[in-house]
């Protein structure tokens, strides 16, 4: 049993968004946070979140805020392609901060390689945001698989389905196709599921195609990338993710379904959310942004969770509250390892690779991989 002699935890929050706030309300009631900094390039939410979470400090430099002395860990929220630059700032304060950085990484593997050699180099215990992990049937799913109840794994099928809302959002925050692949926002959350099970085998071969029929004419956007992944052990595992589904359809974010076939056991999973149906006559902000089409909804299709009875309920509080207790109490947690965040990069840009070159792609790529036209 662990000693019960927890440390103070004094948290700097880079990026007070929408997540930069959700798990900054978590922290602000635990008990061992007994400081609170902030920094948010927009002024005017670095101030509003800061009076929320009733925080000690506010600027809009990270840097500033990053050589406190009073921090002991980092929360690296900022969006998704601006974390590196944060992060090489965090591991710079001699108080070796603990970390907890949304992924991915980095946007390309070149970065995400230099980052995890920072890293490593520097010895900070560095986790990344694959907030799924924290919902209780991929924690038992994952379990399962590794207890060897269903024998050596030879074949498993994933298929991911967003709502298009969350691509054109995407989209919308920035043109740019590199910085918007499905497979490296949203598809990597199914993949780091299914990678977490079949720990320990290494893939070795991708083969995987994309479409953009639907957002191509839209956005110049890519509606979905389908790929099959082989192990070095035989074992395949084919993988769906669509980010192209209409806004009407009744899951607002993700849905997901796995199946794991072993010699002696097969386990199928549904997390596509259709056991809890709302269905209204008037538009009530339902989605990952509000849209007034959508009348029905999957309740608890948002990956981070629900906001329910004034606090958010679900795998974004598990993980977040979880990270605090590994800082207080130094309790092992089932958090993704940077190593584990740089590995699911990598193959969502293989997935890129293989569907843009029309060819199947050794694995592991390598960073100058990610730049080949041919
Ligand atoms: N874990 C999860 O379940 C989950 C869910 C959604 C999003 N995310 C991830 O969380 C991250 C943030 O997403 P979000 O939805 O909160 O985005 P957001 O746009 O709401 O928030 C990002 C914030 O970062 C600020 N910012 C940008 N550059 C900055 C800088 N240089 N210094 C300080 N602040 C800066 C912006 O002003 C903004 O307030 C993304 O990486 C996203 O992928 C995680």
């Amino acid at each position: 049993m662990q000693k019960k002699n927890p440390k103070r935890i004094g948290l700097a929050i880079v990026g007070a968004g929408r997540i930069g706030l959700q798990r900054g309300e978590i922290a602000a009631r635990y008990p061992q946070v007994d400081w609170i900094g902030i920094a948010d390039i927009d002024p005017a939410r670095a101030k509003l979140v800061a009076e929320k979470l009733n925080a000690d400090f506010y600027t809009t430099d990270y840097r500033e805020l990053l050589k406190r002395p009073e921090a002991t860990a980092a929360l690296i929220s900022t969006v998704g392609h601006l974390h590196v630059e944060p992060t090489l700032a965090a591991l710079e304060n001699p108080n070796k901060l603990a970390l907890l950085i949304e992924k991915p990484i980095a946007n390309e593997l070149a970065q995400s390689e230099m980052v995890l050699n920072t890293i490593r180099a520097a010895g900070n215990d560095a986790l990344i945001g694959y907030t799924q992990r924290f919902r209780r049937r991929w924690m038992v799913a994952k379990d399962r698989v590794a207890s060897g109840g269903l024998g050596d794994i030879s074949t498993v099928s994933s298929r991911a389905f967003l709502n298009r809302l969350v691509a054109l959002n995407n989209y919308k925050r920035d043109s740019d196709p590199k910085l918007n692949s499905p497979m490296v926002i949203s598809g990597t959350h199914a993949l780091d599921i299914v990678m977490w099970m079949m720990e320990g085998k290494t893939p070795v071969e991708l083969w995987a195609r994309s479409t953009d029929k639907a957002l191509g004419p839209l956005c110049k956007g890519t509606d979905a990338t389908v790929g099959t992944m082989v192990f070095s052990d035989g074992t395949l595992y084919n993988s769906v993710v669509s980010w192209a589904l209409p806004i009407s359809w009744p899951g607002a974010v993700y849905g997901l379904e796995v199946g794991v076939v072993g010699a002696d056991g097969v386990m199928t999973i549904d997390d596509t959310h259709r056991d809890f149906v709302l269905a209204a006559s008037q538009a009530q902000g339902m989605g990952y942004v509000a849209d007034g089409s959508r009348l029905v909804d999957f309740v608890g299709s948002t990956p981070a969770g629900d906001m329910a009875l004034g606090a958010l309920r679900g795998p974004l509080h598990e993980e977040t509250q979880s990270w605090l207790m590994r800082l207080s109490m130094g309790v092992a947690t089932p958090h993704a390892t940077a190593e584990e965040g740089h590995h699911r990069l990598m193959l969502a840009k293989a997935y890129d690779l293989s569907a843009r070159l029309k060819k199947s792609v050794a694995l592991p790529i390598t960073p100058q991989d990610e730049l080949r036209t041919s």
